[in-house]
């Protein structure tokens, strides 16, 4: 087996290899001055069970590029099997098409992803679970919410966790939050959310008691962050003892960081499938739980041909 990283998410990669004692396999990637991609694997990857990291974050087009690029070279090195690491799956969203005469752009990245060679995809909450039927090669789904589930255990006492609420934060969010919920024997809300335009977000109603409670909003993006800020706010007004959120996927685009800094939410965790810039590592109210042990666990399974569904929470 070996592991190989592209650019997009080098942290979590060595992370990842840690957890398997395995190095990271030498490569080059590196821009032409007109920013093409080029790479080279400086490893033979003759017949070798390949496992390769990178999450299409932003800057999404060069993230995805690469990892196309990446698989390429691998296929033309002969590698036997090539697994797509990819713990933030972007494009994700663009799932349907919304109007006339739009794409369904996840439907294409999975597309790419398959043409280029990669035999099999590995990724952490997809936006909506049935994009791996977008692909015609195995895809394993994992969830993030083991990994939330420990941490909520070890930060909040039993006494706090009789008064916990998991609030998701639209509809389309319920059969996950509720999903955590039932971890905990707990009760969810609902936010009635509203997007007038894209990147615009509105509460309309709160669907639940949530006087008292000690509300954790669950979801698995935060991008601008006016979702979540909106949603932590419309609890206090309906008079939440506090409003905390766990999220997959901390896309975190501008303005997300300054509003949560200056919202209603005491914290704000989220898991390492994207790297983070400075900005959001200084930000006091974000914090990051890491993936590495699912992911690692996830490929040594797969690797030695074992069941991966045990991972699936
Ligand atoms: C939407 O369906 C997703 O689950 C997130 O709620 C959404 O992407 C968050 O976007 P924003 O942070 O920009 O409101």
């Amino acid at each position: 087996m070996k592991l190989i990283s592209g650019t997009a998410n080098n942290d979590l990669a060595k992370n990842i290899a840690d957890v398997l004692d395995i190095p990271l396999t030498n490569v080059d990637i590196e821009r032409f001055r007109d920013q093409e991609i080029f790479v080279r694997i400086n490893e033979n990857v003759r017949g070798e069970d390949i496992f390769l990291i990178q999450p299409t974050s932003a800057p999404a087009n060069d993230h995805l590029m690469e990892l196309l690029i990446l698989i390429d070279a691998l296929v033309r090195a002969s590698a036997q099997r090539i697994t797509a690491v990819v713990p933030y799956f972007g494009y994700a969203r663009q799932d349907r098409k919304t109007g006339g005469r739009t794409p369904i752009s996840a439907k294409l990245v999975a597309n790419l992803i398959s043409k280029a060679g990669a035999d099999r995809v590995l990724t952490v909450d997809l936006h909506a679970g049935q994009i791996q039927g977008f692909f015609d090669i195995p895809t394993d789904n994992l969830f993030g919410q083991p990994v939330f589930i420990n941490d909520i255990k070890e930060q909040f006492s039993k006494r706090d966790r009789e008064k916990l609420l998991f609030v998701s934060p639209d509809t389309g969010g319920v059969v996950r939050t509720r999903a955590i919920a039932k971890e905990f024997d707990a009760d969810i809300a609902i936010v009635d959310k509203r997007r007038p335009k894209a990147g615009e977000s509105e509460v309309m109603n709160i669907i639940g008691d949530v006087a008292g409670r000690t509300c954790i909003l669950y979801d698995d993006i935060i991008d601008s962050g006016g979702t979540l800020c909106n949603a932590a706010k419309a609890l206090k007004d309906h008079g939440a003892n506090s409003v905390s959120a766990y999220i997959t996927h901390g896309v975190l685009s501008d303005p997300a960081v300054e509003r949560i800094s200056k919202s209603e939410l005491t914290e704000v965790v989220i898991a390492d499938t994207i790297m983070q810039p400075k900005k959001v590592k200084d930000c006091k109210q974000i914090r990051e739980v890491s993936t590495a042990t699912l992911l690692g666990e996830a490929i040594r399974r797969i690797a030695n041909d074992e069941s991966v569904s045990k991972l699936f929470g």
